[in-house]
């Protein structure tokens, strides 16, 4: 979303926007007083309007209901040092969307945010994020040490949710964190009514600003509550609050986890080198075929692999041509380092070539440089 924020504190104006772009949200600052609001409605034309300084003066709030009367497309935010309930009252007269204490808290300030974008009408139409399936053709190919570490590269420019759809063994947290969930996707599935970005966000393991995780049920009989449908729900609300949201899908090709392939953008299957994961991995492109899935939306993932093993990359390509394909190297040691102690393998070691072969797999995903260093040219000229 487009935010625009004023405020006479330049502190404040610096913590808010790190704050709401650390969430990828497009951010204007403005230093000054709240006679800069209708200036910055009309020519900026803002999805939320943030406005530091407000008190308790109800006499300010005619400046705000111009504003709001004009532009009933901007939500308009007051943050207020002090506020009475009266002030409350009338700044909701005034038609403001909502008031926070000043300055305002990381958390609150972005549950503000959430409940501004739940309620926009053409929130239901916008979804941005990426989906990215990983698959495994077989057991023990490496699928979530993959899904959870490209994950964690991938925050290091972008909002991630991992979503671990393995319901009855999912292990995907352990890879990157050693915390228990308190609350799992079965429990977000049992709530799916009331389920919104805050409380998507809370059901999951906030691993690192930009990275959370929703696990799989600690009870594998949970499962069972989980249903395609309450998968469309989740996906639906998460490409909206996030750039990419990562799937760890289980072996089994059943109507949850197809409908979890139908939404994604990039489907990865993972494999190993070896006869019996190409053998399976031919099975799951003829497949894909089958459900018309462009060639484009494919990637192969082969693991582990070893220049000097039996089959190389000809061979590879021979059975599993169309797809492209993209080669994760072996790495045992440092890899079961990283897994052993549930932290990502680029937190421990950026030498690593399994790092490195991730960052390539990141690059390659996130926008490109240039439109990035385009948009904060344009953003910075506003400003
Ligand atoms: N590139 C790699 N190099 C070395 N070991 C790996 C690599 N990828 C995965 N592994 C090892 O394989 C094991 C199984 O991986 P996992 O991700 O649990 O597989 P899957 O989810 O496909 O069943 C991991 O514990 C990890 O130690
Ligand atoms: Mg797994």
């Amino acid at each position: 979303m487009k935010i625009a924020i004023i405020s006479p504190n330049a502190q404040h104006l610096e913590d808010m926007s790190q704050a709401l772009r650390s969430r990828s949200q497009q951010v204007l600052v403005f230093e000054g007083g709240k006679s800069r609001m209708r200036q910055v409605a009309e020519h900026d034309l803002p999805e939320v309007l943030l406005v530091d300084g407000m008190c308790c003066d109800p006499g300010e709030l005619s400046l705000v209901e111009q504003v709001t009367t004009l532009h009933p497309g901007i939500a308009v935010v007051l943050l207020c040092s002090t506020m009475s309930p009266e002030f409350l009252l009338n700044a909701m007269r005034a038609g403001v969307r909502e008031v926070l204490p000043s300055p305002p808290g990381v958390e609150a300030l972005h549950a503000a945010i959430d409940r501004v974008a739940a309620k926009r009408p053409a929130a239901a139409a916008q979804s941005s994020g990426k989906v990215l399936a990983f698959m495994p053709c077989k057991g023990g190919a490496g699928t979530t040490f993959l899904a959870t570490n490209l994950a964690w590269q991938l925050s290091e420019h972008a909002s991630v949710l991992l979503i671990d759809l393995n319901l009855q063994f999912g292990d995907a947290l352990s890879f990157v964190s050693d915390e228990t969930p308190t609350s799992t996707i079965a429990d977000v599935a049992r709530d799916i009514h009331r389920v919104d970005a805050s409380f998507l966000a809370a059901s999951a393991v906030t691993v690192t600003t930009n990275l959370r995780v929703l696990a799989a049920p600690e009870d594998p009989s949970a499962a069972m509550e989980v249903k395609p449908e309450h998968i469309d729900a989740i996906l639906n609300l998460a490409t909206r609050h996030y750039d990419f949201v990562v799937l760890d899908l289980p072996r089994q090709l059943d109507t949850l986890s197809i409908h979890a392939l139908d939404r994604a953008q990039h489907v990865f299957p993972v494999l190993q080198a070896a006869l019996p994961d190409l053998r399976n991995a031919v099975k799951l492109l003829r497949i894909f075929r089958s459900l018309d899935y462009a060639n484009e939306k494919i990637e192969l993932l082969v693991n582990r692999f070893d220049k000097a093993g039996e089959i190389g990359s000809p061979e590879l390509r021979k059975s599993l041509g169309g797809v492209g394909q993209r080669v994760i190297p072996d790495a045992a040691k440092e890899v079961a380092a990283a897994v052993n102690r549930g932290v990502p393998l680029a937190k421990l070691t950026r030498n690593s070539a399994v790092v490195r072969a991730l960052g390539e797999m990141a690059t390659a995903l996130l926008p490109q440089q240039d439109d990035q260093r385009g948009l904060l040219q344009r953003l910075f000229r506003r400003a």
